[in-house]
């Protein structure tokens, strides 16, 4: 892997008048290790820029209000988020659904940035290992190009909460979903990246971690600014 990979999820933030600054500020962006994840709607403000664009979800059926990956791609986007937490439990999203979304994405030339992560509850129950597994079995079910698959770990009691786990406890996540991803592919490079709470506080012994391939950055993404830096650390 060449840089660490900051993949910016803006979620449903922003509006055209902050686009236009966010975008002027991040014009001083110049490496090679950044994925800006903008709401649909305003991606076609964020293409053609030093960095890779990144849509936060897809669908794997005509639907109405959806967009497939094949029109992503045919935009110029590269990634695609599947099975944010925010998604799986906000919208009820399906381990099927996220299945057939993984399938699609690769199969039409996205890079897919599979979220995977234990509640608070589960994880006080011992439960993490159990319940990575169970979403990357179902969530990697029948898929073929590893290459383009990241796995991002996130602790659904870290996201927006300013809490993280120790350093170890996201070494040992990523040692086990790298396990568990080459057993069910015989594919060993796979990258994980860890997301939940990540700021200019965090980010420099995050980087610590030394199987840890990126960060998936939600509200610190937010400030282009800000960004920047998270990408400089
Ligand atoms: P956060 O969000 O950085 O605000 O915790 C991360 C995410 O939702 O992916």
């Amino acid at each position: 892997m060449k840089d660490f990979l900051i993949v910016a999820n803006i979620k449903n933030n922003l509006l055209v008048k902050d686009i236009i600054t966010y975008l002027e500020q991040i014009k001083e962006y110049d490496g090679n290790n950044l994925v800006i994840c903008p709401p649909s709607i305003y991606i076609p403000y964020f293409l053609k820029n030093k960095f890779d664009v990144g849509i936060q979800n897809v669908c794997h059926e005509i639907c109405t209000g959806e967009i497939l990956p094949i029109q992503a791609s045919d935009m110029g986007i590269k990634y695609t988020i599947v099975g944010h937490s925010d998604r799986r439990i906000l919208l009820n999203e399906s381990e099927i659904d996220i299945n057939k979304k993984v399938q699609d994405s690769v199969n039409n030339g996205l890079k897919v940035i599979l979220c995977v992560g234990e509640t608070l509850e589960e994880k006080s129950m011992m439960k993490t290992t159990r319940v990575l597994n169970r979403q990357l079995q179902s969530g990697l079910r029948n898929v073929k190009n590893f290459e383009n698959i990241i796995i991002a770990y996130e602790p659904i009691w870290a996201i927006g909460t300013g809490k993280t786990p120790n350093n170890q406890d996201i070494k040992d996540a990523v040692t086990y979903i790298k396990e568990v991803v080459s057993s069910i592919s015989g594919y060993n490079d796979i990258h994980v990246i860890y997301g939940g709470s990540v700021d200019l506080e965090n980010i420099e012994l995050l980087k610590k971690i030394p199987n840890l391939n990126g960060v998936l950055v939600g509200k610190s993404s937010l400030d282009a600014d800000k960004l920047i830096e998270l990408t400089k650390k």
